[in-house]
């Protein structure tokens, strides 16, 4: 059998962690290291609970070994996911770093939720094995992985990283121009700035926007995209859509003042009991319940325990 890729995972939080279970489960060595000891201490226990939540044997996370240096846990693997915390000044530090002490075939990604990976990688010697991996929170749950190229990628680092994500059960697809967003949040945030719009012109309150997303197109989404959507109900009547009501949508480019005002107001969600709609502590456990018993059902685990030696 040849040998899987060895892995290195930089940052143990939330992504971090489940990155690496992925890895782990499917059967590859990931080396973890995170700059915070309270998160090193806690990042096997997570990964194991979180591999019996999803049915898959706790074992895996023997496969896992924490590091205290970035140095160490970098030299001898095959791809390194940075997933520290999303601040531009940091991640060019930890791939200047990363760089340092990785293996020269090495390929290094990033986890940014949103800073363009050509910025990131700005202090790269050699910039042609970077890319952008945006996974989707919870990593071992929901099966996309955006795999963004820059200009300077090569397709030999763009194919390995599709292969190998393919090969650990993630649905992995090529963003080929570094744009914000990518493409998964950019189609999300377009709704959501109309939603925020339509509450804030008083069209309705925000349990409908969230009620008629749920029990009509929401509902279709997971089995049927826009575009297929588009063509299914034929793209004549998609453009005479688009010529009556584009006009009427929000363009604008910056967050809404209503948003602006939940957050001066201490309005901030879950986080505060209250957002665009009160929550109490059940409610936020009800509703994360549903989320994940949902993406469960969906998407089960992510790929079957692998069968080597995890001593
Ligand atoms: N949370 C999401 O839903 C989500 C989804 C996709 C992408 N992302 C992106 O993934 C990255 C990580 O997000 P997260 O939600 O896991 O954050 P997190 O706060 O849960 O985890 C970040 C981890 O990085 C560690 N860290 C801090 N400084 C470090 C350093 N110098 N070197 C190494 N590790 C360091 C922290 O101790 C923490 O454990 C961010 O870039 C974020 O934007 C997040």
């Amino acid at each position: 059998m040849t040998e899987k890729p060895v892995m290195a995972v930089i940052g143990a939080g939330l992504m971090g962690a489940g990155i690496a279970l992925v890895f782990a489960a499917a059967g590859h060595r990931v080396a973890l290291f995170d700059a915070m000891a309270e998160a090193r201490a806690t990042a096997l226990p997570r990964i194991r609970d979180n591999l019996k939540a999803i049915a898959l044997d706790p074992v895996a996370a023997a496969r896992v070994t924490l590091h205290a240096q970035l140095a160490t846990a970098v030299a001898d693997v095959d791809f390194v996911i940075e997933a520290a915390p999303e601040d531009l000044a940091l991640k060019q530090e930890l791939f200047a770093e990363i760089e340092d002490a990785a293996k020269p075939a090495a390929v290094l990604a990033s986890n940014t939720s949103v800073i363009p990976i050509t910025s990131i990688i700005q202090r790269l010697r050699n910039k042609a094995r970077a890319l952008g991996t945006h996974w989707w929170n919870p990593p071992y749950l929901v099966p996309l992985v955006e795999v963004i190229r820059t200009v300077e990628t090569s397709d030999a680092a763009v194919e390995a990283t599709l292969k190998l994500l393919a090969s650990v059960g993630k649905i992995a697809v090529e963003v080929r121009k570094d744009v914000p967003g990518f493409i998964g949040n950019r189609l999300q945030h377009a709704l959501w700035r109309e939603a925020v719009a339509l509450v804030a012109d008083g069209v309705c309150d925000a349990k409908t926007v969230d009620d008629v997303v749920k029990a009509s197109f929401g509902a279709r989404l997971a089995v049927l995209g826009p575009l297929e959507n588009a063509d299914l109900v034929g793209t004549d009547l998609t453009r005479s859509i688009h010529n009556y009501v584009l006009a009427a949508l929000d363009r604008s480019t910056a967050a809404s003042p209503y948003l602006d005002r939940l957050v001066e107001q201490g309005r901030l969600g879950f986080k505060s009991g209250e957002g665009f709609r009160k929550w109490t502590p059940e409610q936020q456990a009800a509703l994360r319940e549903r989320v994940t018993n949902h993406l469960r059902a969906s998407f089960g685990a992510p790929v079957s325990a692998g069968s080597d030696d995890v001593g």
